[in-house]
This record gives structure tokens, sequence and C-alpha cells, in this order.
């Protein structure tokens, strides 16, 4: 088993930039767990599957072929030998609904942890500090203000309604978006992204972990 940092956090505040970041910081693999369950969101859609007939959504996930692995340091997750267009508006409205089954989380997981196999990885998401990774010591929650993350996302062009689905995304039955029992919570509200990076490198030495 490999080093784990899990950093987990609502929509858009920032922890996909900061994870990236910290990964070509400190010499470890990023992954990035949104992307798996968007890449099996658009799988739901090219097939016309109803994303909200949660048994429908798990029989479909059974069917892909999903694999992942790793080029330049960065997770890849790919259906039936098809990279998705993973921020696609329709993903966003849709994602929620379809991470939400269990059959999807299972299968996502599995992927997590054989890639948890081969690198000592960041691994970004919802559920990592608190579902996936439960056993690591590194795990950071990072927050934002409402109003900042809706403003972020607006600015990368995206229809993404970020209240909403933090909303869905909190309230599932299956490993919510909860702060991880031990993380380490950083508001990133009036923070720049290396400014956040520096917080958890900083954290990481006082943990023993030296980049
Ligand atoms: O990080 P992101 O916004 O790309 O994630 C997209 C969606 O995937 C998010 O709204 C909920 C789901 N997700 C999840 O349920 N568990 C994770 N570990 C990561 C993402």
């Amino acid at each position: 088993m490999h080093t784990i940092i899990a950093i987990d956090g609502p929509a858009a505040s920032g922890k996909s930039s900061v994870a990236r970041k910290l990964a070509r910081t400190i010499g470890f693999s990023y992954v990035n767990s949104g992307s798996f369950y968007r890449t099996a969101t658009w799988y739901m859609l090219v097939r016309g599957v109803d994303v909200q007939n949660a048994g429908a959504v798990a029989t479909a996930v059974k069917a892909g072929q999903f694999r992942s692995g790793f080029e330049n340091g960065e997770s890849f997750f790919e259906v039936d030998g098809q990279r998705a267009n993973i921020t696609d508006d329709a993903v966003n409205r849709s994602v929620s609904a379809v991470a939400r089954v269990p059959a999807v989380r299972e299968v996502v997981n599995a992927h997590l942890h054989a890639l948890a196999g081969v690198a000592d990885s960041i691994v970004e998401g919802r559920d990592i500090g608190s579902a996936v990774f439960p056993e690591t010591p590194y795990k950071f929650y990072i927050d934002a203000s409402p109003e900042v993350r809706q403003q972020r996302r607006s600015a990368q062009g995206q229809a993404d309604e970020v209240a909403a689905r933090d909303k869905q995304d909190s309230s599932r039955a299956t490993a919510p978006l909860t702060i991880p029992e031990g993380s380490t919570v950083v508001d990133s509200t009036h923070l720049s992204i290396d400014q956040v990076v520096d917080t958890i490198v900083s954290a990481l030495e006082n943990r023993g972990l030296s980049p």
C-alpha cells in the first residue's frame, strides 16, 4: 500500500487545482475521483439510461468495460475504450444522481483502490477520507463560501449549479459528502491555490511527511 493523501470538499472548492499542484510539488500521482463519476455519468447519457432510475443505472454500469491507469502522473478512466467529455453541462446536471447508486460507487472504488496500489497518490473527491481510504492519516477538507464557489464555476464557463449538486451529494444514503474525522479543514474562500498548497505542505511536514 502506497501513501495516500485524501482531499475532499464540495463542488468548486478549488480542490482539483490544489490536488494537482500539490501532487506535482511533492512528487505524488494525482487521482481525480470526480472524473470517474463523471465518466460513468457520460456513459449513462450516451446510452440513453434514465439517470433517475437507480436500478437502470446499476444494470448499465455493470455492462461497461471500465479501465483506469496513470498517464504522466495523473489518473485516467475510460469506458469501452472511450474518454468522456466530463465537463459537459449534461454531465454536471446528472452526476449526483449517478454517484448515489451503490453499484456505481463499487466500480469506482475498486479502481481507486487498484490505483492506490500502484503509486503514492493524492486522491481527491467527496468520500475519500471518510469511506474510500479511511485508514490514511493524511486527510484534508477544502471548503469555500457558496458564493465564491459558484463564481469560480461560472468563470470556467460552466452551467454548473454547485449548491444543488452539494445538496444531493451531502444528503445521499451511501458515502455522502462529509468532513472526515481527523481531517484538516482549509477554507479557501480568500486564499489562492498556492496558499492552500503551502498550507497543506506545512501540515504534512508537521506530520512527518516531507516532500
Ligand atoms: O469533484 P467533481 O465536482 O468533479 O465531482 C463530480 C460529482 O461526482 C460530485 O458531484 C459527486 C460525485 N463524487 C462522489 O460522489 N464521490 C467522490 N469521491 C467524487 C465525486
